[in-house]
């Protein structure tokens, strides 16, 4: 990887987070997020799901393989493999050989930001109660909300979550409605 790139990537990332106030990673996120929906129509829904699961895989130990991804993705292998290369065309990831696939930079910005997309779309339903088919419900919205419409349930959430007393007023509304 080249070094100048990466080091333009660390400034513009501490650039945006600079600029959001640092240490608040929902507005970091936002940002990064805000950056990649710019370029608008690089991925597709299914390419963005399958990034956002090699993002959650490669959190710990820098890859994931192709096996890890179709199992998480409940795919058959010779799918994930497909996908993976059209997302090396994109150059999101790296993939060669042993079935390792690697995120390029790009792919790691792009996937932190799809990866706090959802957190904040599941984040939402559940603060309004919704338990069962989160995830379904969250991968369908993620793919189809603008970048507006998150920002602001996004400053919701947090609002909410700072607010524990006005969740459970909510609540207590709900159950006595
Ligand atoms: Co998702």
């Amino acid at each position: 990887m080249c070094k100048i790139k990466s080091i333009f990537s660390s400034l513009s990332i501490y650039f945006t987070t600079f600029v959001a106030k640092a240490g608040d990673p929902l507005k970091k996120g936002f940002f990064t997020f805000r950056e990649y929906m710019k370029k608008d129509d690089l991925l597709t829904a299914s390419m963005e799901d399958y990034l956002e699961m090699i993002y959650r895989l490669s959190q710990y130990i820098g890859f994931t393989r192709i096996h890890d991804l179709a199992a998480a993705l409940n795919v058959q292998p010779p799918s994930a493999t497909k996908m993976v290369q059209k997302l090396a065309d994109a150059g999101v990831v790296n993939y060669e050989k042993y079935g390792i696939v690697l995120l390029s930079d790009k792919g790691k910005e792009i996937g932190e930001a799809l990866l706090e997309r959802h957190q904040i779309i599941e984040d939402f339903l559940k603060l309004l109660g919704i338990i069962e088919n989160v995830l379904e419900e969250t991968e369908k919205i993620e793919h189809t909300i603008s970048t507006k419409t998150l920002e602001c349930i996004a400053d919701f959430v947090q609002f909410l979550k700072n607010s524990p007393d006005l969740i459970k007023e909510f609540e207590t509304y709900r159950v006595n409605k």
